[in-house]
């Protein structure tokens, strides 16, 4: 969603906001904007539609540069109203006197614009957003009320519904910023730089101020900070002071940069060895068949006590899931169905608190995967994230936290996130196994030795390989693609999809390859591209037969096989090999040829594929 960066200190904000903007972009590109209070006592606002690059370039544009030392920037990701200058932040209030960025949405905009209406306000700029109310509900507690940014933010903030994460600065109080965060809004970390230089930063998320500091506090539900030169305060609701713990985070701002791959999603793609090295240093012993997990906080006999399992996640993470319910099943024991994080709360699940619910996101602040979590814990239930952004939402709320340990994930797509999340939740599998007496230690000593494997296999997998270039010359123009899968490479076929419709908005199916006779292949003929994952496993011969089915009707076929398969080479039109392991962690494998098939075609279709159109990294509205 949209990234808010705002400073106060010693030096020119601007060049500080431009590179926080940069790191946030991923979360929205709709269009950016800055606001600045400047030595001459004016509030310098500057938007432009679209990427950032438009508005750095209309800044170098300026005759002077702009100077200030309090400034804020946002970038958007359009929720209400379109892609437009007049709609990008930051907005004003009507005398311009106050200046706000939001990221979130206000669900009684509508009403408190009326109320402002009637009482005398004009939308003089009439954007389209329900941000514009924010910043006339501040100005009118300033210039009415007397309040200060403060007492107004606090004030706002009582008066909004929904999510929002706010931040606003005010020629009337002109040596602060303050940023508020209503409900379950997208995260706001504060950020406090050295001491000499008196300064403090404010941001979306970690890595936008990763480069100025490490010393961080985030705000929670319902809490206003106030920043200085001095220093933060922060205020609950009510506008009591209250005192807040500073962490100190080690996430390496060097891995969030391209290193010489075109794209982030490239980078990440490659990766994937190390990020899935990293998830399991330290967790596997192999001596014994076990698994530790440093903050799965659960006692023996709350684990004993465990009757299901639910996963719940969005997008990718939801397919990490879907993956994850044949390991819960197959290795602990336990019943367990997968729901999406945006469907699960709508339906009044039925949650106990012999129910473990697992959430599977790699931000940390998708805000229907964060509703599921509200849902389980108001009924008892017991709550995991396995999550990447140390320190996110998804993380403080729950009971016990799996992190990925991918590393900042940068491109929109998810792929190392995925991968890792399949090992975290491969791990849990085998953990409660052993611990509910369900796993043996052979077995389990056996998957494990294979999953401290699978880096190298996947190191293999990515080795250059022309059939991507050669497939998308040759389907680059296609309308649709057919993924099929079967069993726990069914998810994989959704997965292929889903990353070819969402970077190179090319139509794709993911379908269970014994569904195919049922309806789907009476769209075969030679201008639909089919992939098919037909890996050695107990499925086998059931997806050749679909196979089979599709040449009989004239389909192309790729197939994703097991190395040394020869007998799929004399069927299949062309055939991706990766290498063998336990039939349970083939979609650790199967997963990368789907990733490296969307990411070729998208480049060759010209596509903008680390910021695809209409989606943002982290989804942290409704
Ligand atoms: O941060 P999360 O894992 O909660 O995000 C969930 C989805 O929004 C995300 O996986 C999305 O589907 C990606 N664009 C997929 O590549």
């Amino acid at each position: 969603m949209c990234g808010i960066i705002g400073y106060v200190g010693s030096k020119q904000a601007l060049p500080v906001i431009i590179e926080g903007l940069q790191r946030l972009e991923y979360r929205g590109y709709d269009s950016a904007g800055i606001a600045l209070i400047s030595p001459a006592g004016n509030i310098e606002v500057r938007r432009a539609v679209g990427k950032l690059q438009n508005l750095v370039t209309q800044l170098q544009e300026e005759p002077k540069p702009l100077k200030g030392s309090v400034g804020m920037g946002h970038t958007r990701w359009a929720t209400h109203g379109k892609p437009t200058e007049l709609n990008a932040h930051p907005h004003r209030g009507p005398q311009s006197r106050v200046v706000v960025v939001h990221n979130g949405i206000i669900e009684n905009y509508v009403q408190l614009k009326q109320e402002l209406v009637q009482s005398g306000y004009s939308f003089n700029y009439s954007s389209e957003t329900d941000t514009e109310v924010i910043a006339h509900l501040l100005e009118k507690c300033m210039l009415r009320e007397g309040d200060t940014l403060e007492q107004a933010t606090i004030k706002t903030l009582n008066r909004l519904k929904g999510t929002a994460a706010i931040v606003a600065i005010s020629l009337d109080d002109p040596e602060k910023i303050v940023a508020a965060r209503l409900s379950n809004a997208g995260a706001v970390v504060i950020g406090y730089g050295a001491e000499v230089e008196h300064e403090m930063f404010i941001a979306s998320d970690i890595p936008a101020i990763l480069p100025h500091t490490r010393r961080i506090t985030f705000l929670e539900s319902n809490e206003v900070a106030v920043l200085n030169t001095a220093g933060v305060t922060f205020f609950n609701s009510k506008g009591e002071v209250i005192s807040k713990e500073i962490v100190t985070v080690n996430i390496d701002a060097i891995s969030a940069a391209k290193g010489g791959y075109k794209h982030f999603m490239q980078k990440e793609i490659y990766d994937q060895p190390q990020a899935l090295s990293d998830t399991l240093l330290g967790r596997v012993d192999l001596e014994n068949g076990n698994v530790k997990l440093e903050d799965f906080k659960f006692s023996k006999s709350d684990i004993a006590a465990i009757e299901k399992v639910t996963l719940i996640g969005c997008g990718t993470s939801w397919h990490a899931g879907l993956v994850a319910k044949f390991w819960i099943e197959s290795l602990a024991g336990l019943p367990c169905d997968v729901d999406y994080g945006s469907e699960f709360r709508y339906r009044d699940p039925i949650l106990t608190p012999n129910h473990l619910l697992v959430a599977i996101t790699q931000s940390g602040e998708t805000v229907d995967t964060l509703a599921g979590i509200e849902e389980a814990k108001l009924k008892k239930a017991k709550v995991v994230s396995v999550v990447n952004v140390v320190g996110s939402q998804a993380a403080r709320v729950a009971d016990g936290v799996i992190y990925m340990h991918a590393g900042p994930e940068i491109g929109v797509a998810s792929t190392k996130a995925f991968i890792t999340s399949l090992a975290d939740l491969f791990l849990l599998a085998v953990y409660l196994g052993r611990e509910r007496g369900k796993l043996g230690a052979d077995r389990a000593q056996s998957l494990l030795q294979s999953l401290v494997e699978i880096p190298n296999l996947l190191a293999n997998t990515l080795l250059e390989n022309s059939i991507y270039d050669q497939i998308s010359r040759k389907f680059y123009t296609a309308k649709d693609f057919l993924y099929l899968g079967r069993g726990i490479n069914y998810p994989i076929a959704l997965e292929g999809a889903l990353k070819l419709k969402e970077l190179s908005y090319i139509h794709a199916e993911g379908y269970p390859a014994g569904e195919l006779k049922h309806g789907p292949i009476a769209l075969i003929d030679e201008g639909l591209p089919v992939v098919a994952i037909v890996v050695k496993d107990g499925l086998y011969d059931k997806v050749v037969s679909a196979v089979e089915q599709v040449k009989a009707r004239d389909g192309f076929v790729l197939a994703i096989a097991s190395e040394g398969d020869e007998l799929i080479a004399g069927k299949a039109d062309k055939v991706i090999y990766i290498p063998n392991t336990d039939p349970l962690l083939m979609p650790l494998l199967t997963t990368i040829p789907v990733q490296l098939l969307s990411y070729h075609l998208a480049e060759i279709r010209g596509c903008d594929v680390d910021q695809p159109r209409n989606l943002a990294k982290s989804v942290t509205v409704e």
